[in-house]
């Protein structure tokens, strides 16, 4: 089949490498012109594991295009796909002008029937605003050509995101037409073999679907962090409990880690959305209020242990920090929760020795003129004349680290752990002193220091950092 893809980031270049990789002809278009360049020199401007190949495979095979054109790229495609962005406005609502923008682009160029697929996450809503738009430029042309709007929204996890789509848990359709149904069908079968994995539903369900499972996700996450918070403070080990609450299947496993806060370019402003169009309805969503708050918070807690350590005052101390990305297997840097500790750090007066296996560009791209930050090539180099060490992403190879030389080169040999990664008994057999996220009264850990639990996100930083 015949499809175009407006937008090359994450969704937008898997969307497309995947539906290649099946067999259909895809055109990619984005108004990044020198992001559209690096894609025809075949270089791939993100990093998501097996995307490159993908690519390289599908190019060759000319089944896969890269241009800023976009009357070809709605000449091109029966299904025209809108993935760009839908990042927070000033509010914290979906900022849909990206969206509106492709939508008015097909109605200028197209000429012949078209399914308008969005695998962007908007609120419900949008696909009437795509259907208004793309029915007013038809107008001003004064033209009339037949077409459709779709909900598609998407599930891929960056990090995973091949498999994610190639192997997808459910296939969301919204649609008011059983044709798209149908055609849709048709285009998702490879991906459809095992068992069926299609829901359909109407336009504004499907919308909402997307909105509804990543605040979900943020709730169980939130959840964690305010027990973890609460076992720190009363002497309980909160890996203990999620291991006690996880075997119940009610429950389950998943999702269910404490940590140093959720970032990432979906669930942060998603649970946002999600509020800020509740309230334009009418109603007051405390519950999504709650988890944004306590993320907020949570986001500050390594800042806050290493603070109090130094009782308040960190002025003129280097702080090693292993991973820098909000989450593994990515470079995506938005809204990561080691930047809500490096800037603490740095307005604290502290330096940054940073590693990251694959974000350091992208760090450097948004922090180009930090002295504070020195960028490292591994994480042993980050340990050189650093005071203690902070563990932001919970990458594989920081899983079983040389303790002895951490223990060596620290200078004072402490560990602050943002994704619970250690056994504390190990760290102290090596002589570490050892932070971790709600590990209270077990022995190794020091967690009942740095609790600035009182302080709302919206507060101002009471200690000396601020
Ligand atoms: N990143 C994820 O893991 C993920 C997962 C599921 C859903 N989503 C949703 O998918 C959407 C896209 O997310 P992303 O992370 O891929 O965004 P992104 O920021 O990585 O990429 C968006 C791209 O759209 C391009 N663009 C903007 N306006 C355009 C236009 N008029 N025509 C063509 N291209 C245009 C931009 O230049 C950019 O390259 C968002 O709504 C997001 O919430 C993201």
């Amino acid at each position: 089949m015949q499809m175009t893809i407006f937008g090359s980031g994450y969704v937008g270049l898997v969307t497309g490498a995947c539906m290649a990789e099946t067999g259909n002809h895809v055109v990619c278009v984005d108004i990044d012109r020198k992001k559209i360049d690096r894609l025809n020199a075949g270089e791939v401007p993100i990093y998501e594991p097996g995307l490159d190949d993908y690519i390289a495979r599908n190019r060759e095979a000319g089944r896969l295009e890269f241009t800023t054109d976009v009357a070809k790229g709605v000449a091109h495609g029966l299904f025209q796909v809108i993935a760009v962005g839908t990042p927070p406005d000033e509010d914290g609502s979906a900022d849909l002008q990206y969206v509106v923008a492709v939508a008015n682009s097909i109605g200028q160029h197209m000429n012949d029937y078209r399914i308008v697929v969005d695998k962007s996450t908007v609120p419900v809503g949008t696909a009437d605003k795509v259907k208004e738009t793309i029915a007013s430029a038809l107008k001003k042309r004064g033209v009339a050509v037949e077409f459709d709007v779709v909900s598609n929204p998407e599930f891929l996890k960056e990090g995973a995101a091949i498999s994610d789509f190639m192997k997808p848990d459910r296939i969301i359709i919204g649609t008011d037409n059983p044709r798209t149904t149908e055609l849709l069908r048709a285009l998702y079968e490879p991906f459809n073999r095992n068992h069926d994995r299609l829901i359909t539903m109407d336009i504004r369900s499907a919308e909402l679907t997307k909105y509804a499972a990543n605040a979900m996700l943020a709730t169980k996450i939130s959840f964690m962090n305010e027990l973890a918070n609460i076992a720190e403070l009363v002497g309980a080990d909160i890996e203990k409990v999620r291991i006690g609450i996880g075997s119940d299947p009610r429950i389950g496993y998943h999702f269910i880690y404490p940590g140093a806060g959720y970032g990432g370019s979906c669930f942060p402003k998603d649970v946002r959305a999600l509020g800020k169009s509740a309230a334009r309805a009418g109603y007051t969503a405390q519950l999504l209020d709650a988890v944004e708050e306590v993320n907020n918070r949570q986001k500050h807690r390594v800042f806050e242990k290493i603070l109090a350590h130094y009782q308040g005052n960190l002025k003129g101390k280097t702080v090693a920090v292993w991973g820098l990305s909000f989450k593994p297997k990515t470079d995506d840097m938005r809204e990561a929760s080691s930047r809500v500790l490096m800037e603490s750090l740095w307005a604290a007066g502290a330096r940054v020795r940073a590693y990251d296996p694959e974000a350091i560009e992208e760090v450097r791209r948004i922090y180009p003129d930090v002295t504070g930050l020195e960028l490292c090539q591994s994480a042993k180099e980050t340990l050189t004349g650093a005071d203690v060490l902070a563990i932001m992403t919970e990458w594989q190879e920081f899983r079983s680290p040389d303790f002895q030389y951490i223990k060596q080169a620290l200078k004072d040999p402490v560990v602050f752990d943002g994704r619970n990664l250690y056994d504390p008994g190990l760290l102290q057999s090596f002589g570490l002193r050892y932070f971790a996220i709600g590990r209270g009264g077990i022995p190794g850990v020091e967690d009942k220091s740095g609790g600035n639990y009182g302080r709302r996100s919206s507060d101002k930083l009471t200690s000396k950092a601020s």
